[in-house]
Order: structure tokens, then C-alpha cells, then sequence
């Protein structure tokens, strides 16, 4: 099964495709942890993209669409994947169609979380994440058990630096401005299910699963 999360900036795509990827025992595929890997470990695409996510921009086309496409490839992608993240453009969801189609594959299910923006900005300037692999917490709904290090792997916690200034607020224009036109595409193929993403994570969690089963 392919299921795409689609939702603003701290809607909690993140935090929900983890806990789908491990009761679904499906790869958790974020262009997000991509990117920042990439950065970490200062490959090629890392240093191109840097500059882009400092501020809180789009990744081009290009880039994003082919690192997507070949971590799909990938032999754990086979049975399915929960993408967090991609696509954001027309661009990207045609490519993806088409990507999987090559391979007589399709997005089965797409889900909206619907968060109210002010709701988004309380989350994101609350928000860490761990170094070593990306676990994300939140000092107001969330918090380590240790404050500044991670509960699974020890390492110390960081904040985003897109997650503070104006990238912040650009990241959500872009997304309110563009991304969110996405949702038409998979509405009109009857593959959109809108969650209400404003509540705890719990419940949303709950919600996405009884949406999967019922299909
Ligand atoms: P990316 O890493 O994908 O960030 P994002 O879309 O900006 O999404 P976030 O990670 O901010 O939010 P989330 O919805 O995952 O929320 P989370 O679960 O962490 O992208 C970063 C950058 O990479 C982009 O700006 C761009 O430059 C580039 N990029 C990535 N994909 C791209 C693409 N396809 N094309 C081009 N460029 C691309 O939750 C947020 C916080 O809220 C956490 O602290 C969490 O604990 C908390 N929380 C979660 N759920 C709840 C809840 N129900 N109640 C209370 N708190 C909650």
C-alpha cells in the first residue's frame, strides 16, 4: 500500500507516518529527513540544497524528484510506503504518478491532516529533534524524558533552524498557497480522506488507521 501525508508545516506528518510505518511495518519516506541526511553527511545534494531549506524554500523540481525516485526503488519501498512530504508541486505529483506507474504500481490512499495555522506555529516553535536520527519531540505536548536528549537513541536535541524567524512563516505561505491545490488532484481520483489533524496524537493516529482498514 502507497499512502501519501499531506498537511501544513507541524500538522504532524512526521510524528503520524512513524507510528503508521511501524504498525504497518512500511518504510517511513520523508523528503524532509532526506534533505536533512544530506546536509548532515555534506554530500553533493546536500551542500545544493541548503540553502533552500535555511530558508524555509522549496528544493528544486529536479532534485527532489529524483532523490524520491530512487529511495522508492529501493527494495524496502516494495510492498509499500508512507510518503511525508512529497509531493508539494504539480510537478512532483506527476512525476510520481508516472514513476509508479512504470513500475505497475499507484498511490492507493492520500490523507490531509487539517490543522489551523495558529495551532501550526504554537507546534513549530515547541518542536526538537534529535541528530542522530531525526526522532521528533516537543517540549509543550511531547517532551524527552531527559530534557535535550532523545528517549530512543540517546543524542542530543536541536532545533530547526527553519523552524524559527521567517522561514517559518514562508514555509506556510508556500504551503497555503500551493501545496494545498494538490488535494484537488487526489479528490478527484477518490483518494483523499481529510483528517482532523487538531487533536491529540493519539486520536489522530486512531483516525488514520480506521481510514486504512476501511478501505
Ligand atoms: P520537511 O522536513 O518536510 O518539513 P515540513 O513539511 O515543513 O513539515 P514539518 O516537518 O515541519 O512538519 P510535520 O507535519 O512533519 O510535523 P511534526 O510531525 O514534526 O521539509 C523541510 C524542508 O525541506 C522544506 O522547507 C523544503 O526546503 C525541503 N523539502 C522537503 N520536501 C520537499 C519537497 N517535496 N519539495 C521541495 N522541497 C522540499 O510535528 C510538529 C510538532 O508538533 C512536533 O513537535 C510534534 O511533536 C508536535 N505534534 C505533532 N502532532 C501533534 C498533535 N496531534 N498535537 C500536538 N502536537 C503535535
Amino acid at each position: 500500500m502507497n499512502v501519501i501525508l499531506i498537511g501544513a508545516q507541524g500538522s504532524g506528518k512526521g510524528t503520524q507516518a512513524d507510528l503508521l510505518a511501524g504498525e504497518l511495518g512500511l518504510p517511513h519516506v520523508s523528503s524532509g529527513d532526506l534533505f536533512r541526511q544530506a546536509m548532515a553527511e555534506k554530500t553533493e545534494l546536500g551542500l545544493k540544497v541548503k540553502t533552500y531549506m535555511d530558508r524555509g524554500e522549496l528544493v528544486p523540481d529536479d532534485l527532489t524528484v529524483a532523490m524520491i525516485l530512487s529511495r522508492l526503488a529501493m527494495p524496502d519501498c516494495a510492498r509499500g510506503v508512507i510518503l511525508d512530504g512529497f509531493p508539494r508541486t504539480v510537478a512532483q505529483e506527476q512525476a510520481l504518478d508516472e514513476g509508479l506507474h512504470n513500475v505497475g504500481k499507484q498511490i492507493d490512499l492520500v490523507f490531509y491532516l487539517e490543522v489551523p495555522r495558529e495551532e501550526l506555529l504554537v507546534r513549530l516553535s515547541g518542536r526538537y529533534i534529535c541528530r542522530a536520527n531525526q526522532h521528533v519531540y516537543n517540549v509543550n505536548t511531547r517532551p524527552p524524558k531527559t530534557p535535550g536528549v532523545c528517549d530512543i537513541d540517546g543524542s542530543l536535541l536541536y532545533q530547526r533552524p527553519d523552524d524559527t524567524g521567517e522561514a517559518v512563516q514562508r514555509r506556510l505561505n508556500i504551503f497555503f498557497s500551493e501545496t494545498i491545490y494538490l488535494l484537488d488532484y487526489y479528490r478527484d481520483q477518490g483518494k483523499l480522506v481529510v483528517i482532523d489533524g487538531n487533536r491529540p496524537i493519539e486520536q489522530v493516529r486512531a483516525s488514520l488507521i480506521e481510514a486504512i482498514q476501511s478501505r
